[in-house]
């Protein structure tokens, strides 16, 4: 199989009607849920508004953060029929007919944008049972405009409206977890990450019904590399969470946003918000889609832990990650194949070499290897044998 362009699309593969699975995406060993009654927490945002409860708000998103690492948000002030139209133009895109949709391959190695598989660089890398499409959103002047669909005509349009809410609660998200960090400024985190210049990614993927949905995953083990995740499902369940050593079901709550902690929140809120391990399922008859809008700082921010927050009991968890010389000679390929383990990190993390995470990302020199949602190298993390790496940890 070749490394850029002729790797079949899983949604190919899906209709063309095979009934097992090719061995590439099979996971011998893969690590099943448990039953649990666990619940990711929900939300009301609704009484962030309200001087009576508005503390309580608060409190509740940053022990979710603090806790879970995820949520889910209702009465998140972003439209019904905005949601809808995010999903139908998502949709349409991934009903194009093929050629169609290879107009906007990924094709730059190094880069996740546009419409792409996850490959495999290794002959027993595992592969995911889905595909996905990548753009740059915010700021309009970072798209890549020769990757953005022309059909169907009102992607841009309803992109950009979607966007800006998202941008707006990532805002308002930010101010709640700064407060609940005792910091004396709302905007603190907002600034850390770039204030007007932060980014948003987005990144639409499709799974396809599957013949052997308990043999594959649709997307690996993985922690998201930026600042706050919101993700927009269709009520098809699939997304897990790893919550106290199990694969905990994120459950479909009408409505609701899921939102959860990034590596970029993780380091500069020194440890205390998680990024949490999370992972896809597939089903055997029906489709699943997501879309997942990616908060991320701007390029040329330094990511560290807040100067305020280092003291003595708690000295900087995470080492200051903008060190271009260790990454130079990396050769990235496509990052949002190479999402991080974070079982990776937590390998890593108990080796007697601190800080963590920084670890993790001066140990990919060899490899040449990208992570989803950065456009530079600072992201740079394991990588194109990624697939290897989950199977050790399925
Ligand atoms: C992602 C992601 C989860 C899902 O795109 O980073 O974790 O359920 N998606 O699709
Ligand atoms: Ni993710």
């Amino acid at each position: 199989m070749d490394k850029l362009g002729s790797l079949p699309r899983v949604q190919t593969l899906s209709e063309s009607g095979i009934e097992s699975v090719p061995l590439q995406y099979v996971r011998a060993d893969l690590e099943k849920s448990k039953p649990h009654d666990t619940q990711v927490p929900v939300i009301d945002l609704h009484s962030l508004s309200s001087p009576y409860l508005q503390q309580e708000t608060i409190a509740a998103i940053c022990s979710a953060a603090q806790n879970w690492g995820f949520f889910q948000i209702v009465n998140h002030g972003i439209p019904l029929p905005l949601t809808s139209r995010m999903q139908a133009v998502g949709k349409a895109f991934f009903d194009l007919p093929l050629e169609e949709k290879e107009l906007y391959k990924n094709e730059e190695a190094g880069s996740p944008i546009g419409y792409g598989s996850k490959l495999g660089y290794s002959p027993d890398a595992k592969l995911d049972w889905g595909d996905y499409y990548y753009n740059v959103i915010m700021p309009p002047h970072r798209r890549n405009m020769s990757k953005w669909p022309k059909q169907p005509s009102d992607f841009t349009e309803v992109m950009d409206e979607y966007s800006r809410e998202v941008y707006k609660l990532s805002e308002l998200l930010m101010q709640a977890l700064s407060t609940g960090l005792g910091l004396k400024d709302e905007n603190s985190l907002n600034e850390a990450v770039g204030g007007d210049k932060k980014e948003i990614h987005s990144r639409i993927n499709y799974y396809p019904p599957c013949p052997q949905p308990e043999l594959v995953l649709g997307l690996s083990p993985h922690s998201d590399p930026n600042v706050v995740t919101f993700l927009l499902h269709d009520e098809t369940p699939g997304l897990q969470i790893r919550k106290d050593g199990n694969w905990v079901d994120v459950q479909s709550v009408p409505g609701a946003l899921i939102v959860n902690i990034g590596d970029a929140m993780e380091i500069i809120s020194n440890g205390k918000y998680k990024s949490i391990e999370h992972r896809s399922l597939v089903h055997k008859e029906r489709a699943r889609m997501s879309w997942a809008l990616f908060c991320c700082p701007h390029d040329e921010v330094n990511l560290s832990p807040l100067p305020t927050l280092i003291e003595k009991d708690h000295p900087p968890v995470y080492q200051d990650l903008r060190d271009k010389e260790k990454h130079e000679g990396i050769s990235g390929e496509r990052r949002s194949d190479c999402l991080l383990a974070k079982d990776k990190k937590d390998k890593i993390e108990t080796k007697e070499v601190s800080p963590k995470l920084a670890e993790v990302f001066t140990s990919v020199d060899d490899d040449g290897s990208s992570s989803e949602g950065f456009e530079d190298e600072k992201f740079q993390v394991e990588g194109d044998e990624q697939g290897d790496d989950s199977k050790e940890d399925l």
